[in-house]
């Protein structure tokens, strides 16, 4: 008998500190830096994201998305015997968030590590996850995508501090002798790691290097129109399926017209693809669970719908999951 993992239940959390373009735009003119709502909006698809206050960590936005997500798969927190966090931003250099996570959870005993590939980290652990369910060494798996991008921001640079934002989203993963998880495929090329990165680091208790956020936005664009349409085709081959089989596509949320590109070259329509960038901005790992529970909770993913989720960022890295709900 196949082994398969399903998703069980969804959850997702928001920081309730919510910045609109007008108020990143105000704040950016106090230091002399031009930008506009209308700028933001036509070349990125953001109108807000949310930041975490003073003293809010990864592991307080993912603790709050995981219970959200076991309360949606009537699963007690006590089953759980695995939990991978994708993240960028951890609480601290280690132990890992995952750990912190355990801990808030209660639930001692079970794996619990991180994952760190930047906007593809959900992708990549959802993938891992899988794997570990496929082989019988997890039954129930916390996966979950948690950032606080907003520490990382440089608010002189107008390119970048404008994108990103905070949340946290979850999925509770069960094994299951119906599919579930049909395939997956990760990718990397490291040549490119300068095109998106935080270069500095921690060393004999100071910080080395430069500690904020640099991207290459038009380098990071054209690689991820590319990339995405590619790895996409090729999940999908692997399943033996085709475009038609999409009932929904949950791609990273970092700009619409990456979105709407990806879509066109798959023959879907924009009212398949789930949108919440408008709202949350790039939460990075965060974002594609959080947009799928989003589209769970709104009604439009339903049991049995073949979703497809993508992500692409830092490293370089890309991914794909073919899954029925
Ligand atoms: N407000 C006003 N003007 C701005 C702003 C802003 N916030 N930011 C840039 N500009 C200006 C630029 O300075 C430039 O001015 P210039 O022509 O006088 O030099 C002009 O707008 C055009 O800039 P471009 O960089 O050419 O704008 P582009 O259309 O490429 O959009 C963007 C930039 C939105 C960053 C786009 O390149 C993009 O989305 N790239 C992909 C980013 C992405 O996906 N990142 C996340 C990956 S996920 C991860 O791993 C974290």
């Amino acid at each position: 008998m196949n082994r398969y993992a399903r998703i069980a239940g969804t959850g997702g959390y928001l920081p309730h500190r919510r910045l609109d373009n007008a108020e990143v735009v105000a704040d950016l003119a106090t230091r002399g830096i031009d930008s506009s709502d209308a700028w933001i909006f036509e070349r990125t698809g953001i109108r807000a994201r949310h930041y975490v206050d003073d003293g809010v960590y990864a592991s307080d936005l993912a603790y709050e998305a995981a219970k959200r997500a076991l309360a949606a798969a009537d699963c007690p927190a006590s089953a759980i015997d695995l939990i991978i966090v994708a993240t960028s931003t951890p609480d601290m250099v280690f132990p890992s968030t995952a750990s912190i996570v355990q801990r808030k959870l209660g639930i001692a005993g079970c794996a619990a590590f991180d994952v760190q590939a930047v906007c593809s980290g959900f992708v990549y652990a959802l993938s891992v996850a899988d794997a570990m369910i496929k082989t019988g060494a997890a039954q129930h798996a916390l996966v979950i995508g948690a950032e606080v991008f907003s520490r990382l921001l440089d608010f002189n640079d107008r390119t970048t501090c404008v994108l990103f934002g905070d949340g946290a989203g979850a999925v509770v993963l069960k094994s299951s002798d119906t599919p579930g998880i049909l395939a997956s495929e990760l990718h990397a090329d490291g040549r490119y790691a300068d095109i998106l990165c935080v270069p500095g680091h921690v060393s004999g208790g100071r910080i080395l290097g430069d500690p904020l956020l640099k991207m290459d936005g038009q380098a990071v664009f054209k690689l991820a129109v590319g990339v995405l349409a590619d790895v996409a085709r090729s999940v999908l081959v692997k399943a033996g399926k085709t475009e038609v089989d999409i009932d929904w596509l949950v791609p990273h949320q970092a700009n619409i017209r990456i979105m709407q590109s990806t879509a066109r070259k798959l023959k879907l329509d924009d009212s398949r693809v789930i949108v919440t960038v408008d709202q949350h901005g790039n939460t990075s790992a965060a974002s594609i669970p959080l947009a799928l529970d989003v589209g769970v909770r709104d009604g439009r993913i339903r049991p049995g719908d073949t979703v497809l989720l993508e992500g692409v960022g830092g490293g370089f890295t890309w991914g794909a999951v073919l899954l029925d709900m």
